[in-house]
């Protein structure tokens, strides 16, 4: 049987509810979905990778064709490695799409054999990112239906020991 399996790449610090909106409507049409945490990323996170995945995992925990992994390097060389031949991405606005056409472009150039497949989460979502969750969290905003709560309680976790960063 022909199984599609998809890799959801990101820096997931922290996931956001977007995030998990689109992992839901990937899970729907891939086979095999992989959420796969960047390792080696030259962001200064503010989570680290291990928590990150931790909350994925507790995010992402009632759908059973999704797992959650790391990677490290080339992104196309990971999905060469797991048999993915679709890389998935969420589209929020029209700002969103200069950049990841650009990393489309080179992840086909690199390997031509994976498609990249833009889905837009739910409408409500379409503002959300980690960075504005992390700054408006600092601030003294509320975040509160914009990430699980366990994200919010690791926010407040993290600033009880001085938010310093993973
Ligand atoms: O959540 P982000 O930070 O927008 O995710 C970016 C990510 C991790 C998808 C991207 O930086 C990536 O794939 N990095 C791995 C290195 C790589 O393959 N680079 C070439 C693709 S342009």
């Amino acid at each position: 049987m022909h199984t599609v399996t998809a890799i959801y790449p990101g820096s997931f610090d922290p996931v956001t509810n977007g995030h998990l909106d689109l992992v839901t409507r990937g899970a729907k049409l891939f086979d095999h979905l992989i959420v796969a945490v960047l390792r080696n990323s030259a962001k200064n996170p503010l989570f680290s990778v291990a928590e990150r995945v931790e909350m994925l995992r507790e995010g992402t925990g009632g759908l059973g064709n999704v797992e959650v992994a790391t990677f490290e390097g080339l992104l196309v060389d990971f999905a060469r490695e797991r048999g993915a031949h679709a890389v998935l991405r969420g589209i929020r606005a029209i700002s969103d799409y200069e950049y990841e056409l650009q990393m489309a472009h080179m992840n086909r150039r690199l390997n031509p054999d994976v498609e990249t497949i833009f889905l837009m989460p739910d409408a409500q979502y379409s503002y959300v990112s980690s960075r504005l969750v992390k700054e408006v969290f600092r601030a003294g905003g509320s975040v509160a239906g914009l990430v699980p709560q366990m994200v919010i309680e690791r926010l407040q976790r993290r600033a009880e020991l001085g938010d310093s960063p993973a």
